[in-house]
């Protein structure tokens, strides 16, 4: 069994960044510009914006946090949305979700210019991706098909078992991976799926992407499987200064034997899906000069 270190990767495309930073810099060119709206004080939310902007400061971006209270009005949002959208000194930025449930994700994601979203969710890149038209992917699908490059797995014409159809990570990482090109045979199961467990059993790669702590377990994966962890469930544990950790959606400690290759939480595709927002983010850059 071989641990995917998302972690290292992560760092080694970080600094290759770092590096394309530089010598634009040299060139006369400005930094990459991320913004961020945070809205409201949800404990993942902050970690997840605190991660992105301190990854801008390691390969040299500016970045820009725009807080504003739950209670804020959905036109207020959406006039911060345009603003950004006019600013030419942003590059690309992101809407954290989850919004509060007085605001409309989906109108405020139509509203961000589809050269702007680095995060892949306007539905004109959600559109161009599905027929392989350059596009921006959504951080979690990229992450992955780059660690499965990185590692070298072979995908062609092989079984993959998605568990999860969101439209962030299971339906597209389902499309990315049934290209042609890249040619995996892909099934998506979800909550209505029955047998899971026979299907997920076939499968050559297995992605766990269902938000449910330890939902894998060893007898729902063939031996010698590739396994890719995508849950980032906080679970409180007594045995961190934070109070909680972070739980995968697989069993890892009866699932590991098993593998061929699989990726731990933390470390595995967590790290991945800030790098790709910087890879998203240097594109936006590089077309906006
Ligand atoms: N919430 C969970 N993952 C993401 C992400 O990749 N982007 C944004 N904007 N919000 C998220």
């Amino acid at each position: 069994m071989q641990l995917i270190d998302g972690k290292k990767i992560a760092q080694t495309i970080k600094e290759e960044i770092a590096e394309t930073v530089k010598s634009r810099i040299e060139k006369g060119e400005k930094p990459p510009h991320l913004a961020a709206i945070l809205v409201g004080h949800d404990g993942g939310s902050e970690t997840y914006v605190a991660h992105k902007v301190k990854a801008c400061e390691q390969v040299g971006f500016k970045s820009t946090l725009i807080r504003f209270e739950d209670n804020v009005n959905e036109e207020v949002l959406l006039k911060k949305v345009e603003g950004l959208n006019k600013d030419n000194d942003i590059d690309g930025f992101i809407v954290q979700l989850p919004l509060p449930k007085t605001i409309s994700e989906q109108r405020i994601i139509e509203a961000i210019l589809p050269e702007k979203d680095v995060d892949g969710f306007h539905p004109v890149n959600v559109g161009k991706m599905s027929i392989g038209l350059p596009a921006f992917i959504s951080a979690t699908p990229a992450g992955i098909m780059e660690l499965l490059k990185r590692y070298s797995i072979e995908i062609s014409g092989k079984n993959v078992v998605i568990i999860g159809r969101s439209n962030i990570v299971g339906r597209p990482l389902s499309i990315l991976l049934s290209q042609k090109g890249v040619d995996a045979t892909v099934t998506v199961c979800h909550s209505r799926t029955k047998n899971l467990d026979k299907i997920s059993a076939n499968a050559d790669i297995l992605v766990a992407a269902i938000g449910i702590p330890e939902f894998v377990t060893a007898d729902m994966v063939k031996e010698g499987a590739v396994v890719i962890d995508v849950g980032t469930s906080r679970v409180k544990s007594d045995k961190t200064k934070s109070g909680w950790k972070l739980k995968g959606d697989v069993k890892f400690n009866e699932v590991a034997p098993k593998c061929s290759f699989i990726t731990p939480v933390p470390g595995g595709v967590g790290p991945m899906t800030i790098v790709s927002l910087l890879q998203n983010t240097l594109i936006a850059a590089k077309n906006n000069s």
